[in-house]
């Protein structure tokens, strides 16, 4: 957006640059492997709908005190009503300002409804397609998908979720699920104009969600691997997909987040009710900084 630096928090990690990054020999063998794409870690704050306009302004700068690590991006999504608060209160602080959802036209008949142009100079990211918007709005892919280009066409950073639920997991369906969900809001879009806007998934399995009860590191690191195969092959991406940073989201803690950064695929989390803790955001971000750093060391090997 016009009056907003397009990512605050971005510390210089850049996107599309490795879009179709080179096949190198390497290694001591003279192996040929693909080179690391350089994706950024991400720790998200989706605050859903909680605080007020009273408190979230002193919430964010309490959390953006305490978060304070090189190398990881840092997005708070409050509700829409606090974005003015959260947006002065962060000021110069490195964090950015995320909405939890947008519409899909500029302006209209739409009550209730809230356009990309009202999120100008409020926020530079927008959450789309959340397993509670799915479920409570009945959004389904299509639209998400006109929301997506909506949020290109407007600068905002989109992180897109995708997930199955506990029923289709257990059908062993949780693949083909996730894989109907991107088709369904990512065919036919550029790949070169997604990666470029700092396009992001999140895997959030929706038995996950608020429950207490994660996937396991190894379930959301195939799943991680399924969306960038989806990508690349079934949507032609090709290696843009290795650009692509994919948290996980679910029962995130400081406590387990760990296990998820563990695994190359997984670029960070999209965290619900510990993001609302300062103490909590302040070791997930701990966490996320520590492994930027090995990242960056081991970058080009894998
Ligand atoms: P949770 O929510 O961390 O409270 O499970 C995550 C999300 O819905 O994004």
């Amino acid at each position: 957006m016009a009056s907003q630096s397009h990512s605050p928090a971005v510390p210089s990690l850049p996107f599309g640059r490795f879009a179709n990054g080179p096949s190198v020999p390497f290694g001591a063998r003279g192996r040929s492997v693909i080179m690391h794409a350089m994706r950024p870690l991400i720790i998200a704050a989706n605050w859903k709908m909680n605080t007020t306009s009273a408190d979230a302004g002193e919430l964010a700068a309490t959390i953006a005190a305490r978060t304070e690590e090189p190398g990881v991006i840092r997005v708070i999504c409050p509700p829409f009503v606090c974005l003015s608060a959260v947006r002065d209160a962060l000021v110069g602080k490195g964090v950015a300002v995320g909405a939890q959802n947008v519409h899909h036209e500029l302006a209209g008949a739409y009550t209730g409804e809230i356009s990309a142009a009202m999120l100008d100079g409020l926020a530079t990211w927008v959450i789309l397609g959340h397993s509670e918007r799915r479920r409570d709005a009945h959004e389904t892919d299509e639209l998400i998908g006109k929301k997506l280009a909506r949020a290109i066409s407007s600068g905002l950073r989109p992180i897109l979720c995708v997930g199955e639920l506990l029923a289709e997991r257990e059908a062993g369906r949780a693949v083909e699920i996730v894989a109907d969900q991107l088709r369904g809001a990512l065919a036919g879009k550029d790949p070169e104009a997604l990666v470029g806007a700092g396009f992001v998934i999140a895997y959030e399995p929706v038995w996950a969600i608020g429950t207490g009860r994660t996937a396991s590191s190894a379930d959301a690191a195939a799943m991680a691997d399924a969306i960038r195969s989806t990508l690349a092959a079934d949507l032609g991406w090709g290696q843009a997909a290795e650009s692509v940073p994919i948290l996980y989201g679910g029962s995130v803690t400081s406590a387990n987040i760990g296990e998820f950064l563990g695994e190359p695929s997984i670029d960070g989390g999209l965290v619900g009710g510990a993001s609302l803790k300062p103490d909590e955001m302040a070791g997930m971000v701990a966490r996320a900084a520590l492994v930027a750093r090995t990242r960056a060391q081991d970058k080009g090997v894998r």
